[in-house]
């Protein structure tokens, strides 16, 4: 398999069900699963939260759950039919049980509203990302005998107070929401239809979720967004101070706050956007050792044309400025980023031009996708998708080779030198191996040690193919 970061895994993932601790044999049991991105794996830990506090017990097993919920996503079309296929799996268990609710949350609930319930028959209850504190009379609504939506989007919603209650964690690495929804508007992208308007979350209670993780055992965060780089507190849309007698933090300053927690704590973060991205950013990345150096900065299309039309808000002269203002103020830093294939309209020359980009940039690593028309959206509405299937997955092709590649290059530079470890348990292939990752973000797999997961140590690095590396332990 191609080498998976966080976000594939995820992605590829066919959801997640998760079992609670205290669930007792009398309460009722919700079994959750999860599509997308890393937002909705930490929105249903929210989810898990509020409806614990309502007396919900977990289960991992669908067929013994009186709630099932998917947390779904709706960024392609492909995503989308994923959930549709899956809803089969529990018709037959509703015809069964007419009393078993199920639920559509997350994105797919925001796009479709209530053409869900006139699709797919067996679902009672569809809710938006922003509705999820509903839940719980929205629940009792459908145990009334009546199908529940609620899709109404927030201009201030953050779940801030909720502690999330951490599903199918590792214990050691867990995902910190730091702001919600997204302003940007690119014009292939459903996410600001259905998460709503870009708000960022009070940097007070940031600071004590990651306290609280360090003490409970954890020792990497990773600081979510759809666009890190514009998270501002006390600061309104214009660039103004709202309150000016409180202080006023930007995501450099947050990133700031959450490493001086403990220098043992590890921050990630994702996704940044290479309009908004300050060398300040870069500067704070370099003075912490424990802001891990690695930054994934979605370019979408190498050519200045493609990304005009995709309203991304830079031309490739910017995003390579960008990029060399990585390399410079921190040359350690290994970078990644997200292409789409076959956007409206894109021609060869075009496709070359993203090509020569990657070869320029020289990823670590590369997401890709091909274009997937999304209702409602710009491009939808004022371009074709003209480019056929078979040219968008040719290009692809050649997009995914190309990366495979440049990644295994880089892991190769690896070999001989010695890579602090975060140990995060065992590898998935065999228990007799353990992994963890360097601070740029790189997969290492080593034989077995008394360590637990969550110490930090020094492996050789040996071995690798272009998505993992191998090592032996040198050193605690
Ligand atoms: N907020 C992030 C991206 C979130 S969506 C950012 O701006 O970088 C993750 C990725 O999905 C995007 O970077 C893009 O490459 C891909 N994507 C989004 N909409 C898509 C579509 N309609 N078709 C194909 N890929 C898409
Ligand atoms: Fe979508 Fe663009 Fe917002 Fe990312 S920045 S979520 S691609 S609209
Ligand atoms: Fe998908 Fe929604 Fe995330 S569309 S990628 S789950 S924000």
């Amino acid at each position: 398999m191609e080498k998976m970061t966080d976000k594939t895994i995820l992605e590829e993932r066919q959801g997640e069900a998760t079992l609670l601790a205290n669930s007792s044999e009398s309460e009722r049991k919700i079994y959750i699963e999860s599509y997308g991105c890393q937002m909705n794996f930490s929105d249903s830990e929210i989810v898990a939260s509020i409806l614990d506090k309502s007396g919900f017990g977990t289960t991992r097993n669908h067929e013994e759950a009186d709630v099932i919920l998917l947390n779904t996503c709706s960024i392609r079309e492909k995503a989308e039919q994923t959930v549709r296929n899956r809803l089969n799996a529990f018709r037959k268990q509703k015809s069964n049980n007419s009393n078993v609710v199920v639920g559509i949350l997350g994105c797919m609930a925001e796009r479709m509203k209530h053409t869900l319930l006139e699709e797919e028959k067996l679902v009672d209850l569809v809710v938006g990302p922003d509705a999820y504190r509903d839940l719980p009379s929205l629940i009792e609504e459908v145990d009334s005998g009546q199908k529940a939506v609620n899709v109404l989007l927030s201009r201030d919603e953050t779940y801030a107070d909720i502690n999330p209650i951490r599903l199918g964690s590792n214990g050691v690495s867990a995902f910190i929401s730091i702001m919600r929804g997204c302003d940007n508007m690119c014009s292939f992208c459903v996410v600001p239809f259905t998460r709503g308007r870009e708000r960022s979350r009070n940097p007070m209670s940031i600071v004590a979720e990651a306290k609280e993780l360090f003490e409970n055992g954890y020792r990497e965060v990773t600081l979510l967004g759809q666009n890190v780089d514009s998270y501002k507190w006390n600061i309104n849309r214009k660039g103004e101070v709202e309150n000016e007698n409180e202080p006023t933090v930007n995501f450099a300053q947050l990133m700031e706050m959450v490493a001086q927690v403990s220098p043992e704590l590890r921050i990630r973060f994702s996704t940044s956007h290479p309009k908004d991205m300050t060398d300040e950013v870069l500067h704070t990345m370099a003075r912490h050792d424990n802001i891990c150096k690695y930054i994934h900065l979605p370019v979408q299309s190498g050519n200045s044309e493609i990304l005009k039309k995709m309203n991304r808000g830079y031309t490739r002269e910017w995003y390579l400025d960008r990029i060399k203002a990585i390399k410079t103020i921190l040359p350690e830093c290994a970078i990644s980023t997200d292409i789409i294939c076959g956007f409206c309209s894109e021609n060869e020359d075009q496709h070359a031009d993203t090509l020569s980009l990657m070869k320029e940039v020289n990823y670590d690593f590369a997401y890709h996708f091909f274009y997937s028309e999304r209702p409602k959206t710009l491009a939808e509405r004022k371009y074709e998708d003209d480019v056929p299937e078979e040219v968008k997955k040719r290009r692809l092709k050649e997009v995914t080779e190309l990366q495979r590649a440049c990644s295994l290059e880089h892991h190769k530079k690896y070999i001989g030198t010695i890579q602090s470890i975060l140990i995060e348990g065992p590898s998935r292939k065999s228990v007799e191996q353990q992994c963890g990752r360097n601070t740029q973000n790189a997969m290492v797999v080593f034989d077995k040690t008394d360590y637990p997961a969550g110490q930090y140590i020094d492996v050789l690095i040996e071995d690798c193919t272009a998505a993992t590396l191998f090592g032996k332990v040198v050193s605690k």
